[in-house]
């Protein structure tokens, strides 16, 4: 099977290697991958926000499947466009890609499937922002309404800061806040069933102790030693199953991944958001984790369907650490040159944010490589990940040193 992987970052490493160590995969190429893929897949400098440029590589390479990373060329309709040509694909329809591309439209659905999330109002004036802010009462939860990388929410007690974001943004979604641990869980889709994936956790905020501002994530660890047995189990049940089936229902079947955002509440589950795609770093944690055979799975969620497969997991732990540039997240500096990356047993470095300049490997982006370490625990894990980061350099970069502590602890103490 020929495999066109689209996107050029940490996730797409990941999923690059998954998909590559599947013997079902002949050919894998990458568009435009990045040079951590290059060393085993083939490359091709596409212009992701071009539909037309994926589709004619599609097309040219005689793609059997074509597996879509980040979000923009599903909000752009990419996975319409192959579909169209007959070419399998695994990602959601722009209309299904509409999860992510609107809080305002996930919360719909949500209503609609029944499915628990915070409550919240839609606002555009400065008198709905007003009266949404003073209704619920700190902390403030302020959400763009569309696509914003990750970044376009402010959590505040401050709520002139929480107006100024809404006022900057236009239309929001403002929110309840909700308390609780959060956890990242995946669904994989062939638009009428779903198989849910073990749960990760994700850190989002730039420094140690979630001080700091919000980032794409900055480290993730899985399994969750302290989750409730049932968490899987339960998010199918009321996130991921009903979803799905409204989805459906709605004429917009949801083929790819369904990434929930979840907060665990004393009230019980509730989704924060949803992402139509694999989370970063999530994945980094979760793909060297997985037994079951990558390009197969993905090949079926986007043909002949998913029913009677279940997902095989190593019993291992996985820890993700992010070596974030100089400035991250508000004006990452590029350029920097990075060290010769080490290479130790049981450790995967994948690159998320770097380019060859021609004299060696650079910075490029604000996340610039994710370092995953397995081990037999998340002690084990974290040690493998902390040892190999800490022997990269690119100067004025960072990591936050506390990833999948508090739960490597927590494991200690079971
Ligand atoms: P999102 O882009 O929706 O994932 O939001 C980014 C981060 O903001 C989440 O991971 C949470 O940490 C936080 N957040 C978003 N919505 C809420 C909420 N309703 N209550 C508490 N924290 C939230
Ligand atoms: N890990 C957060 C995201 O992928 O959006």
């Amino acid at each position: 099977m020929k495999i066109l992987l689209v996107g050029s970052g940490g996730r797409e490493h990941a999923l690059a290697l998954g998909l590559h160590a599947d013997t079902a995969c002949t050919e894998l190429h990458v568009a435009p991958g990045n040079p951590g893929i290059a060393g085993f897949a083939q490359c091709h400098p596409v212009d992701i926000s071009s539909n037309a440029e994926i589709v004619a590589l599609a097309q040219k390479i005689a793609a059997d499947l074509v597996v879509i990373g980040p979000e923009l060329p599903l909000v752009n309709g990419v996975a319409d466009d192959l579909r169209r040509l007959k070419i399998p694909v695994f990602g959601p329809s722009k209309a299904a890609a509409q999860l992510e591309g609107s809080k305002t439209f996930a919360k719909e659905v949500m209503a609609d499937a029944g499915v628990p999330t915070a409550q919240s109002f839609t606002c555009t004036t400065r008198a709905e922002y007003e009266k949404a802010l003073d209704s619920f009462g700190a902390p403030y939860v302020v959400k763009d309404d569309g696509l914003a990388g990750g970044k376009g929410v402010v959590v505040t007690h401050n709520r002139q800061e929480a107006l100024d974001h809404a006022i900057a943004c236009e239309r929001v979604v403002i929110e309840e806040y909700l308390n609780g641990p959060e956890v990242s869980l995946f669904g994989i889709s062939d638009g009428n069933s779903i198989l849910a994936m073990q749960p990760a956790q994700d850190f989002k905020r730039a420094g140690d102790n979630d001080e700091g501002l919000n980032t794409g994530g900055m480290g993730a660890y899985s399994p969750l030693p302290w989750a409730p047995s049932d968490i899987v189990e339960d998010t199918y049940k009321q996130v991921l199953a009903p979803m799905i089936a409204e989805m459906n229902a709605r004429g917009t079947p949801f083929v790819g991944l369904l990434y929930a955002g979840l907060a665990l509440t004393d009230h019980g589950t509730r989704v924060i958001e949803f992402n139509v795609r694999f989370g970063d770093p999530e994945t980094q944690a979760l793909i060297p984790l997985l037994k079951t055979p990558l390009a197969t799975l993905l090949f079926k969620a986007a043909t002949d369907g998913l029913a009677d497969e279940v997902l095989e997991w190593k019993s291992d732990s996985a820890v993700t650490v992010v070596l974030a540039a100089e400035g991250y997240p508000s004006a990452p500096k590029s350029g920097g040159s990075i060290s010769s990356v080490p290479s130790i047993d049981n450790v995967q470095i994948f690159h998320a944010g770097t380019v060859n300049n021609g004299q060696g490997l650079v910075a490029s982006g604000g996340r610039v490589l994710a370092v995953t370490g397995i081990g037999s625990d998340l002690t084990e894990a974290r040690d493998r990940a902390y040892r190999s980061i800490s022997q990269i350099s690119l100067p004025g970069s960072f990591y936050r040193s506390d990833i999948a502590l508090n739960a490597s602890v927590a494991e200690k103490g079971n």
